[in-house]
Order: C-alpha cells, then structure tokens, then sequence
C-alpha cells in the first residue's frame, strides 16, 4: 500500500522574514510507543498531544485489530489495553505503511506470540532491511516466513515460550533495542540488551513509567546494559507527548536561513538523546534561545526561539549521530547556506531510512546548485550565504517524508524556487507543515 493520498508536486520560494508562534505534533517515537504500551496495559492509558500522522495511525490499526479499544474523546485519545501477553492474532496482515518504528517495534511486540502475524508496508517500507530485528527475534525462537531477503511481506509466528537472549544491538538502533525489549515482555526470565551507543531511551524510560520491571546500567564507556524482567503487568498510564524535535527542525532551520526572522516553537522535546541537530546548530553560530525549560511526563521540554541567523560550517563528530539521526536531511540545507564547508561523517545508518538518505540528500543538492562531495558514510557541503544561484530544481523524493520537508526549507532561502515531486508523503509524520509554515510566511504550494 502506499500512503493514502497521492503523490502531488510543493513548490518553496524564497520567503521574507518568517514570523510568529508555533506548536509541531507530537513526538513520533513517543506516539508509537505510548499507543503500544498502552495496548498491553492493564486499565486506561490516556493521551493527550498524540502525532495523528499516517505512521502513527497505523500502528494504531494494527493494535486494534489484535485485540485493543482504541477511542478518542476530544483530544484525548483512550486505550483499554489487552494486557500483557494477552494480543489477539490479527486475521487481516498488518499494513504499517510508511513506518519503520510501528514495523519493527510491533514485530518484536507480537513475535513471541504463539500465533501468526503477517507485515506488509509501502515500497519504501518494504525495500528496508528488516534481518536487524528478525535475527534476535529468532534466537528467541520466532519462525520468520520472507519471501524476499528479511524484507517486507513478512509472517512471523512465535514459540510455544519464548527464550529470554542477551542481545548486543549491532548497530546504533533505538528500533533494534526496542524490538528486542518488547519481544522480553512476553518471554519468561530476563531479556537483556546491550547497547554499545546510546540511542534514544523513551522505550526504557516508558516501559518502567508503566510498571516494568526495568534496569539500565551505564559504564564507564557509554555502554548501557538493559535488563527487563518478562511477563510482568503494566499498568495504564496518562500520557501528554511533548512536540517532535524531529519536526521541529524544518520551521528551525527554515528560521535561521531566512533573514530577519523571529519565531518561537512551543513545547518541543529536550531529551538529550534527541538534541544532536539544536547542539550542532548553536556551534555554527545559530541564534536560538531555549525558554521556559521544564519537565512533562518525566522528560525536558523547553519552547525555541530562533531568530535569523549567519552560519558558519562545522565538523559534525560522528558519535553524535544517534542523537540527530533523523536530522542530517535538514542540517545538509542548513550547510548549504553556512559559510565554508560543513563535514558530516559516521552516516552509515542513512542509507537505510526511509529512502537511502544520503543519496537522496546529495542528488537535490546537486539539482540545486549546491556544492557537495558525498562519500560511503560521509557527507561534506560548501556553502553559500547569501544563496546566490542555488534553487531551481525538482527534487525526488522516494517516499521520503523528511527528504521532502528540507528540500522546501532550502526553497525558502534560495535565490530560487525548489520543487519536490511528492509533498503528500510528508502526512506520515507532520501533517500541518505546509499550513503551519505558510503562518509564519513561508510561501509553499
Ligand atoms: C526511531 C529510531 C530511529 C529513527 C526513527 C525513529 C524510534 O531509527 O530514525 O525515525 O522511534 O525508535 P533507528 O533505530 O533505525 O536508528
């Protein structure tokens, strides 16, 4: 299936100052989650400020059609979990679309499950490797059936009792930990994770806000050691999702780019875990201000201002990936018009995002004028200040969401108009882009 409506052009022209207050969606990793954890809990899980993107939408779909009451009232939206242990087999394959986290996160959900589970998704979906989560799951003692290479269509169906496994993720993969801790839900004894790099934690912070029986450990090295007790009970909880720093980053970067602009993001997400693109930003001289910093539900959040801003290039360090994976689309636009070169390395995971993103990335570049050299995992850009003779082409965007939101950033700050071939893929994740950007003047259509 592909996203539901169908792909139409958006074209981005070069703004004068952007201006005014927004509030972005909702975290999209903490919308998965709080839907899943939800749907496993004993009792009502209410939440308020859930992403109402296609992605997260989606695994709602699938949560019900294994057994969960999903309603929403007002704002609110309300799950009556099946509780632990206790989802239904769905007698339709579950369609996550778009989505890599509903994917692979429900896989590990329901893979223990002694029933059959089939997965389909989109093209985009379906060409993404999915041997990272099926591997351990297998040591679990999960069937895997994959016509095609561990790629979408896929069943599983899950052992009698599962084997609790020791897993070290072999890759910097939030998705990869948390499949591996939701399949230690429904496994006897203890699940354990080893994760080298610390990747975003709303898995482990969630799972023991709603009763899990939990522990991390932290070396010395960074290495954290996760240890989860299986078959316990969750208990139902209320859920306020802070704003996506991932969505953030398009209204963000567009700010700084085009002069003179002055606007405030309400209630975005600080999670140290997710403030890899805000750290790299200040040191190339953004002016954003973080104000009113508080916590919401056991995490920072904190309003931005971002007042336009003359940036500088930058050497990214690699270790910083995990915490702006999702980010490099937008910083590469945000490099475009920094003065001298901004070098990116450690992007191996890029390749297998939505699109292979760094491909992506550096051929709209090339269509618009910037100068780039992209390498295996790297990435290095020259800018242009004052965005002379950059813009003017038609970016592809490959089912990708955030290849096509900063691709319109760069339009605004061209010299240029920049089109991309799909606007109607960016609903995944941040259905009100357009609408909010042209509110703070932006001019895409
Ligand atoms: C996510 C983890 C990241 C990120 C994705 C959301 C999550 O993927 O890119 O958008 O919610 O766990 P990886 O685990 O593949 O790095």
């Amino acid at each position: 299936m592909t996203h539901s409506a169908s792909a139409s052009p958006l074209t981005a022209r070069r703004a004068t100052a952007l201006q005014g207050t927004l509030r972005i969606p909702g975290d999209k990793s903490i919308s998965h989650r709080a839907f899943m954890f939800g749907a496993l809990a004993e009792g009502e899980t209410r939440i308020t400020g859930l992403l109402e993107g296609e992605d997260v939408l989606n695994t709602g779909k699938a949560l019900a059609a294994m057994g969960t009451h999903i309603r929403k009232d007002g704002d609110t939206w309300i799950l009556n979990g099946a509780g632990n242990g206790c989802l239904l087999e769905a007698r339709q394959p579950l369609d996550f679309g778009n989505a890599g986290t509903g994917a692979r996160l429900v896989m590990g959900l329901t893979g223990t499950y002694d029933m059959q589970t089939s997965f389909t998704g989109d093209a985009s979906l379906s060409r993404r490797p999915m041997a990272r989560v099926l591997d351990p799951l297998r040591l679990m003692g999960v069937q895997v059936g994959a016509a095609t290479g561990d790629r979408l269509p896929l069943t599983l169906h899950g052992p009698k009792t599962a084997n609790p496994i020791l897993y070290r993720v072999p890759m910097p993969s939030a998705q990869v930990k948390s499949a591996v801790l939701l399949a230690g839900l429904n496994t006897p004894g203890i699940t354990t994770v080893i994760e080298p790099v610390m990747t975003r934690d709303h898995t482990e912070k969630m799972l023991q806000g709603f009763g899990a029986d939990l522990q991390v450990e932290t070396a010395a090295s960074g290495e954290r050691t996760i240890h989860l007790a299986g078959q316990g009970i969750l208990r139902g909880q209320t859920i306020d999702v802070p704003g996506d720093p991932s969505s953030a980053a398009f209204p963000l970067v567009a700010a700084l780019l085009v002069p003179d602009s002055d606007i405030t993001i309400y209630n975005v997400l600080m999670n140290p875990t997710r403030t890899g693109l805000v750290t790299t930003l200040m040191e190339m001289g953004a002016d954003i201000t973080l104000l009113n910093e508080r916590t919401s539900g056991g995490e920072t959040v904190a309003d931005l201002r971002v007042r336009g801003s003359e940036l500088k290039g930058v050497t990214v360090p690699p270790e910083r990936a995990p915490s702006m994976i999702d980010e490099y689309p937008v910083l590469s636009i945000a490099a475009a018009f920094a003065k001298g070169k901004t070098v990116m390395t450690g992007l191996e995971e890029l390749r297998v995002k939505e699109s292979d993103r760094l491909s992506a990335v550096a051929n709209g570049l090339k269509a618009n004028n910037v100068l780039h050299e992209e390498g295996r995992d790297s990435l290095v850009v020259e800018g242009r200040p004052d965005g002379k003779g950059l813009g003017g082409g038609l970016v592809t965007t490959h089912l990708d969401h955030r290849i096509a939101m900063s691709f319109l950033v760069m339009g605004l700050a061209a010299e240029k108009p920049v089109s991309v071939d799909d606007g109607a893929i960016i609903t995944t994740s941040f259905p009100q882009f357009s609408t909010l950007m042209q509110q703070l003047g932006a001019d895409i259509s």
